[in-house]
């Protein structure tokens, strides 16, 4: 016995199946069905099961009514026909109540006196869904202007700050949270207290020792003055830190050692102590370096 039914039923249990799979495996950001294609598989042998079962119980339904007697049988259908009226009854009456159109037996009364080469025009009347669609558009708007126009609710300008704030707020914890992201050519000068604060620390343990707690020059030169011997822009000082200076002379790499936001944060460091100017610093060494504009 195929019925519309029978359909829906196989494809409701295919959905019930999916869903199933979905929630009760964990499959991280993916959907489960793509970390374990297996479950396509599982889902088409249910799927077989599903239309057997129905084609199942469909054969056992008929066998049973052709051994009906006729008397037996009329009341079958009779009931049948009863249960299939009653079904959705309140969801087919409510339908009809939104459409609100005339039957098509009566249309005579609301049919108007235009006839266009015989073409005629009901009058019906507004579908209820369409007027409270209406009704809450109207409802909507008058919280809209209240809200915007006499509350001040945020203009767009506003929304639009804020998001991009939010924005910036979220990258400079993504390249927190990803400090292997910067490297010489991406590098820039960190200006927050916090990172010179930890440049600070970092010099201090790590490269005192050769460049004088001041930056005035010992072993290594001056990292004060404006004078540089391999280049005083953000993204030079970085690659000598990471990459060390010239061979022998004693500037060994530090990105064995420092990770590249700590790289940054003591890079930064050194271009604050920029004209500080301390007392017996070493003599300038290399070239004028002038930023560029
Ligand atoms: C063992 C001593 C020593 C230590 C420790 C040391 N440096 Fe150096 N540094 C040098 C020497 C020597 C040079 C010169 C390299 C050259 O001439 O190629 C230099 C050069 C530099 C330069 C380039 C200066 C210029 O004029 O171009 C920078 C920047 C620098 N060091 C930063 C650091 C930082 C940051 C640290 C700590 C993480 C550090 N150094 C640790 C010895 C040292």
């Amino acid at each position: 016995m195929k019925s519309a039914y029978s359909y829906l039923r196989v494809i409701g249990y295919l959905i019930l199946a999916f869903l199933l799979f979905e929630l009760t495996i964990d499959a991280g950001d993916k959907m489960a069905i793509e970390a374990y294609p297996i479950i396509g598989l599982v889902l088409l042998v249910i799927l077989f099961f599903a239309i057997a079962f129905e084609a199942i119980i469909g054969t056992v339904r008929n066998t049973m009514y052709r051994a009906l007697s006729a008397e037996a049988k009329e009341r079958h259908d009779l009931a049948k026909q009863e249960r299939e009226a009653k079904r959705f009854k309140k969801l087919k009456a409510w339908y009809h109540k939104q459409l609100d159109s005339k039957p098509m037996e009566k249309e005579e009364t609301i049919v108007l006196d235009h006839d266009y080469d015989g073409i005629k025009e009901l009058d019906n009347n507004l579908p209820p869904w369409w007027i409270n669609l209406f009704y809450l558009t109207i409802i909507f708007a008058v919280g809209y202007m209240l809200y915007y126009h006499v509350f001040d609710g945020p203009t767009q300008e506003m929304e639009y700050d804020r998001e991009v704030a939010a924005a910036a707020i979220a990258v400079e914890e993504y390249k927190k949270n990803n400090p292997d992201l910067i490297d010489a050519s991406s590098v820039e000068m960190l200006t927050e207290e916090s990172d010179l604060k930890a440049g600070k620390s970092i010099y201090d343990t790590n490269c005192a020792v050769c460049h004088r707690a001041d930056g005035g020059g010992g072993i290594g030169p001056n990292l004060t003055d404006e004078y540089w011997i391999l280049g005083g822009d953000i993204a030079s000082v970085y690659n000598v830190v990471a990459e060390g200076g010239r061979s022998g002379k004693g500037m060994i790499a530090w990105k064995g050692e420092l990770n590249p936001l700590e790289m940054a944060q003591v890079s930064s460091y050194i271009l604050t102590m920029q004209g500080t100017n301390p007392a017996d610093a070493k003599e300038p060494e290399g070239d004028l370096y002038v930023p560029e504009e």
